[in-house]
């Protein structure tokens, strides 16, 4: 026995006697139970019968099988809760809801009043209701058809909300340990009204609950060679809760488990900065039913430990390759193979967003396309003049000299699209895009020590060139081969040739040979070269902080796209422009713009930021890759007009952006007119 039912006696004595009330402290039950006859009180669509045995006083009441039909009684109580009994009888087997209200006001709505089992089997059912002082009516009113239960008596017992947490339970003492279990022991808590459970807690969450009577549990849901604390609280009826008792500490043995887990899937960048990586992955799964941990590896050295599916990695340098893999730990140590490696390139410092103008650099001829030297100054190609310049950061500008061979289309071709080596500092090569004599080709040219070559070497020739749809963007991938977008050379069929340079985006190593791993590599000829078909005229590349290549292209007269590039992917022309035509079965673009708004022809990308020059909308396209790297927003324009056709779009060192106009490039430009701009834009 515990106190708490010594208590109890002593509180009911006194208030039987009509004493004065016990102090606070003990609390509890404290007014005796008024039994209120069914027949006695006002009944609404119901009559008194007595034809079935078992019921208290003179009869009970049926309840009319309606809507609405009542019992309402008219009880005497202190103010405050009472536990309000019906005595009731239901030989259906469809529980007979009723709501109570008192004095007019909800009481408890919806409490059901199941089948009894015979009209002569009576049972309780306890609700609390909060009751004035002196007079109340409390009504029990049908809510369903069925009408009510057959309805005895009311007993209303007033009572006083327990508000005193039972006592620490004590002496708790663990044994038995196992990988999985151990058990636990503790002496009892005191209550005033009693203890109905005890919970078993690691930290704070619950284990395991036992009943007020019980005293021991045995946990059998432990992980293996993990460190426990381990505590048991009391609770009492009213939800009381005690303080906790002692803690008892201690690490399960391990479980002789020798098999791994499976690896984490599915390993991806959810976010990039210029000092940071945010991975997430799939859970592994092992045997023993749980995953202790996770550990995040960058190249070989583990980087994070974890019990989520996140980490983020910080501390990296900016503008930067890191690979990572994840593997997952269960209890007895046992490590999984490693997940998929994700490579990721951190951001460059303070960049992306929506750029401003900040100042001019320099007035050209067509500035086509632009690139950066370790020196920070930039080469930059003049179409129709076939020179190359040296552009420093400040505006400076000197003539390096021609690519020789380079003749003009008197339309869209001539000297376009040029790149670095990604070994320029040791082996000076600069690629170059241009139209010749007989057709478009890819070369290159030493410059070193601040002089441009006089002789080229062919990369890749034998591209068809036309007045129109040359093409004519390079750029080095992440993975250091070289990417060409080569336009259909106004034949719409080359675009589904694959044995047609046309149409394409190619993607070669750098010297000109066809890499192994090209998607039709093994078809031989020039569909080594392929990395992805049916474009019309594609003139922007770039890559986004997962290494995903998107490429803009020229619709005929409705769509301009922007794509993300898959290896070997079809994106339909000519059947299919943008979204309108014969597009099945063809990669839909992941933006499309009317050709009078875009007409976009270089493409970069900041911080997943993507800036995409708009020719003949004469405005720069600005929106964001989303953070699932599968689409971009909506984009946005900008300087609309202000210096007409937009060519190129160019990420700095210096953390900012060129932009090169070519305006009067139709039908070949006025090389003797210099009169296109760069400018640089700043980031916010
Ligand atoms: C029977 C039963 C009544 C009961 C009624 C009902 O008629 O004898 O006591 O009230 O069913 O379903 O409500
Ligand atoms: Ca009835
Ligand atoms: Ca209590």
């Amino acid at each position: 026995m515990t106190p708490r039912s010594l208590w109890a006696v002593t509180a009911l004595a006194v208030a039987t006697l009509g004493l004065s009330s016990p102090p606070s402290a003990t609390a509890t039950v404290t007014a005796t139970a008024t039994d209120y006859q069914a027949e006695d009180a006002a009944v609404s669509q119901g009559v008194v019968e007595s034809n079935h045995s078992g019921y208290t006083g003179t009869g009970f009441v049926n309840y009319d099988n309606v809507v609405g039909s009542y019992v309402e009684w008219t009880v005497t109580a202190p103010a405050g809760p009472a536990d309000v009994t019906l005595r009731y009888a239901n030989g259906t087997t469809a529980a007979r809801p009723l709501d109570f209200t008192v004095n007019g006001q909800p009481g408890a709505v919806g409490i059901t009043f199941p089948g009894t089992g015979a009209w002569t089997t009576w049972q309780t059912k306890t609700v609390r209701l909060q009751l004035a002082a002196g007079t109340n009516t409390i009504r029990a009113r049908a809510t369903t058809a069925d009408g009510g239960p057959n309805a005895d008596k009311l007993t209303v017992t007033p009572t006083t909300d327990d508000t005193t947490p039972p006592s620490a339970p004590g002496n708790l003492t663990v044994s038995d340990i196992k990988s999985n279990a151990a058990t636990f022991h503790w002496t009892a808590a005191t209550d005033t009204v009693g203890v109905v459970r005890y919970e078993i807690n690691r930290g704070g969450n619950v284990l395991k609950v036992v009943d007020g009577n019980t005293l021991s549990a045995t946990v059998d849901t432990l992980t293996a060679n993990t460190a426990y604390d381990i505590s048991v609280g009391a609770f009492d009826a009213a939800g009381n809760a005690s303080q906790q008792s002692n803690v008892v500490t201690f690490t399960t043995p391990g479980s002789g488990d020798a098999q791994p887990p499976t690896a984490p899937g599915n390993l991806r960048s959810t976010g990039v900065t210029a000092s940071s990586v945010s991975l997430a992955w799939d859970a592994s799964t092992d045997n023993s039913g749980s995953i202790a941990g996770y550990d995040v590896y960058q190249g070989t050295a583990k980087v994070a430990s974890t019990g989520s599916l996140t980490a983020t990695v910080t501390g990296l340098a900016a503008n930067t390759e890191y690979t990572f893999t994840v593997k997952a730990r269960d209890p007895d140590g046992n490590a999984s193979v490693a997940s998929n490696a994700v490579t990721v390139r951190t951001a460059t410092t303070g960049a992306g967003g929506i750029p401003a103008y900040d100042k001019d650099i320099a007035k050209v001829d067509l500035g086509w396309s632009a690139a950066f030297l370790p020196d920070g100054s930039a080469l930059v190609t003049e179409r129709d003049r076939f020179e190359v310049l040296r552009v420093t950061a400040s505006g400076q500008k000197t003539t390096l000299g021609k690519v020789p061979g380079v003749v003009t289309t008197t339309g869209e071709g001539g000297l376009l699209g040029l790149a670095l080596s990604p070994n320029f500092a040791s082996d000076h090569w600069v690629y170059f895009y241009h139209t010749a004599s007989g057709d478009n080709r890819i070369v290159r040219m030493k410059y070193e020590n601040g002089q441009l070559g006089t002789t080229s070497s062919p990369v890749l020739t034998g591209l068809a060139k036309n007045r129109y749809h040359n093409g004519g963007r390079i750029a080095f991938g992440p993975d250091g081969k070289l990417y060409a977008t080569v336009g259909d050379a106004k034949n719409s069929g080359n675009a589904q040739n694959k044995n047609s340079l046309n149409g394409k985006i190619l993607r070669l190593n750098p010297d000109g040979s066809a890499p192994s791993d090209n998607p039709f590599y093994s078809s031989g000829g020039n569909a080594r070269y392929v990395w992805s078909w049916g474009h019309r005229n594609p003139q922007g590349l770039a890559w986004d902080s997962r290494r995903q290549l998107w490429a803009a292209e020229f619709g005929e007269n409705s769509q301009d796209e922007l794509n993300l590039i898959q290896k070997g992917g079809n994106y339909g022309w000519p059947a299919c422009e943008g979204t309108i035509g014969d597009c099945g079965g063809y990669i839909a673009p992941k933006r499309t713009w009317s050709t009078a708004q875009a007409g976009p022809s270089g493409v970069e990308i900041v911080n997943d930021w993507i800036y995409i020059a708009g020719v003949t909308g004469k405005q720069l396209w600005v929106t964001k890759i989303n953070s699932a790297g599968t689409g971009v927003g909506t984009p946005q324009a900008l300087f609309s007009g202000r210096w007409g056709r937009l060519r190129s779009v160019t990420r700095t060192p210096d953390g900012g952006l060129w932009l090169t106009s070519t305006n009067n490039d139709k039908n070949g430009g006025t090389p003797s007119t210099i009169d296109n701009v760069i400018v640089r834009l700043k980031f916010p």
